[in-house]
């Protein structure tokens, strides 16, 4: 784990309130693995203010990219930063993703949980699908860059405004259907609002299939000290930024 003083190379809208921040961070985007997130100190709130967490949506190079959305006072503040700017990023936290996958890997992503699914789907070997949903085609972030790697997408939105009209289950649903038809292995990634999480989940262990869960709880240290993030799980509470954000599907217990 690192602490390093990143440049901002680039803060760019994307649209629907988002945007990405690419950081110059040689040491921490060299140690990044797909499904990690980084705790920023961010510029413009007082000395003692608490970091917040971020994933990792790109690592290449000496270039850390983020996703992100303002929603608050910290995001607020990190709207602000400007190239050449300094940030504080203290990384790569927390237990990602396999680095492996039998069969077909299926990514499931809602708002923001597309950021470590982006990361996952350019360094994940063999077959890999991105299901995205949203309430309408703005929502559904980052498509272009999933086109840029090559990846196969399914989209859904609540309007039909793009892909089905439905909840992104729905191609999912469709897709798992037709891989256990053919025999096919598969394996299921996700991460998102709760809702899906546990949508996926529940799919994985239908299908006697593994299921990557990724956990967004509110963090306050970051680094395991705090148990701010507890998750209950089978083996008991366990920290989301030390055992996890990523989770085993049959490992959570949901409340
Ligand atoms: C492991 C992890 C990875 C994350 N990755 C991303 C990412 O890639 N992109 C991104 O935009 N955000 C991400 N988040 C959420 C991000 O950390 C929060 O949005 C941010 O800390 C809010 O800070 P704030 O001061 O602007 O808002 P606050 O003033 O602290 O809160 C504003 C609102 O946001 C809600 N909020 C705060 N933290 C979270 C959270 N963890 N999950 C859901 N709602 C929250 C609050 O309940 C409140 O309603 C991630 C969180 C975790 C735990
Ligand atoms: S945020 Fe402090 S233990 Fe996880």
């Amino acid at each position: 784990m690192l602490n390093e003083k990143a440049t901002v190379a680039r803060h760019e809208d994307i649209g629907s309130g988002y945007r990405y921040l690419a950081l110059s961070s040689p040491l921490v985007s060299s140690q990044a693995r797909p499904g990690q997130f980084v705790h920023v100190k961010v510029p413009g709130l007082e000395d003692s203010a608490l970091r917040r967490p971020f994933s990792i949506f790109d690592a290449d190079g000496d270039m850390l990219t983020l996703l992100y959305k303002k929603v608050g006072r910290g995001t607020a503040a990190l709207n602000l930063v400007k190239e050449g700017d300094t940030v504080e990023v203290l990384g790569s936290l927390g237990r990602g993703f396999p680095a492996a996958c039998s069969g077909t890997a299926l990514l499931v992503g809602g708002g923001y949980g597309i950021a470590p699914l982006h990361f996952l789907a350019k360094r994940l070997p063999g077959r890999k699908i991105v299901f995205a949903g949203g309430r309408t085609e703005s929502d559904i972030l980052a498509a272009d860059r999933f086109a840029a790697l090559g990846v196969e997408t399914r989209f859904a939105t609540n309007d039909g405004s793009l892909g089905e009209k439905g909840f992104v289950t729905l191609p999912l649903d469709a897709e798992i259907e037709r891989l256990k038809a053919a025999h096919e292995p598969f394996e299921l990634f996700t991460c998102g609002p709760d809702g899906l999480l546990k949508a996926v989940a529940d799919r994985a262990l239908a299908a006697g299939v593994p299921g990557w869960i990724s956990m967004d709880r509110h963090m306050i240290c970051g680094v395991g000290a705090c148990y701010a993030c507890v998750q209950k799980t089978v083996r008991g509470n366990s920290r989301c930024c030390i055992e996890g954000p990523v989770f085993p599907a049959e490992e959570l217990v949901w409340e």
